[in-house]
């Protein structure tokens, strides 16, 4: 193992307590100024939702980016609360009998089996709206214009023209398989929207350049795309009981991916190419953008 990847899985792992932290803080049963109340059954699912493990790799991404470019590590982690709150939120309702219908999430029952389904949509919906009071809220210590570049930039990644027009995408595909350009399409809204928005908030909190924000953008963009075909390969090579969650599924129910539409090899050489352009975006920043480079790395040949 190198020195690098050492660095980087202690790094990931020091930040996930961090996160972690910050997010059993956020959803405890303390109720916020102009909250009238915080139902027990609901924080508790929103708590399960969130505190169940996870890689923590969204939060990783501000985090990282942002110490790159000099920004707050407080105010980083804060964003990173929130966007793993949206995260979380689309992974219960993507598990929903609705959605892809899956019982087991990180190792564990799914919210919906955990709790019941409303209480599993209503905890999504409440983790998705929490995202936003944690970005606009007085304790994130930031300029308010780069509150609102992030409010912004974030509801824009979540929503129809990002993450949840994407799974609209995703689930119309099982039915009319699309071309390789619509499969591009719906991955970069599903899951890349908010891994590019990862990146790019780390240079926001910052205060970056716009150089250095398209620059981060368009590492997120392409480690986004990476990151959705490392999952579409593991859910046809891996077994359940390292990923967490139900495997060979894709496959069951015709979803159109990269995967089934070229094959593995293809797939692992294009996955290979995704990760070698990510890192030469960060060639400007030469030893100090060693940790995203890794960090691209870790995408490809992550193991759940
Ligand atoms: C899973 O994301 C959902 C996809 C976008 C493919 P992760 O693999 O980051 O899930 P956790 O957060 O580590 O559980
Ligand atoms: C999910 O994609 C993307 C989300 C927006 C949650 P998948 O449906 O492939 O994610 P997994 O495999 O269930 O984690
Ligand atoms: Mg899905
Ligand atoms: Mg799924
Ligand atoms: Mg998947």
């Amino acid at each position: 193992m190198n020195a690098n990847f050492k660095a980087f899985e202690t790094r990931l792992a020091a930040n996930a307590r961090d996160i972690e932290t910050l997010l059993d803080a956020l959803l405890s049963s303390d109720v916020l100024d102009d909250e009238i109340a915080r139902p027990e059954r609901l924080r508790s699912a929103m708590h399960y939702a969130v505190l169940n493990g996870g890689k923590r790799l969204r939060p990783f991404l501000v985090v990282e980016a942002a110490a790159l470019l000099g920004g707050n590590r407080q105010c980083a982690l804060r964003v990173g609360a929130a966007l793993e709150c949206v995260h979380c939120y689309s992974l219960v309702h993507d598990d929903l009998p609705s959605m892809d219908d899956d019982d087991l999430r990180r190792g564990k029952p799914t919210a919906h089996i955990a709790f019941d389904e409303a209480t599993a949509i209503l905890a999504g919906d409440s983790l998705l709206t929490y995202a936003f009071d944690i970005i606009a809220s007085a304790q994130t210590a930031l300029p308010d214009a780069s509150k609102l570049a992030l409010i912004l930039a974030l509801a824009r990644a979540a929503g129809i023209g990002g993450m949840a027009g994407g799974q609209a995408l995703d689930l119309a595909a099982e039915k009319q398989s699309p071309d390789e350009h619509g499969i591009v399409t719906l991955q970069a809204m599903k899951t890349g929207a908010l891994i590019r928005f990862a990146c790019e908030a780390g240079a926001i909190v910052a205060g970056s350049t716009a150089e250095d924000r398209a620059r981060l953008r368009s590492f997120g963009e392409r480690i986004g795309l990476a990151f959705q075909l490392a999952d579409d390969i593991l859910d046809l090579t891996a077994d359940t009981s390292t990923m967490g969650k139900a495997t060979g599924k894709d496959a069951g129910r015709g979803k159109g991916t990269l995967v089934s539409l070229h094959g593995l090899a293809w797939a692992e050489a294009m996955l290979e190419e995704h990760v070698g352009e990510a890192e030469a975006m960060l060639s400007p920043y030469a030893e100090r953008g060693a940790i995203l480079a890794e960090t691209a790395r870790f995408i490809a040949k992550r193991k759940n």
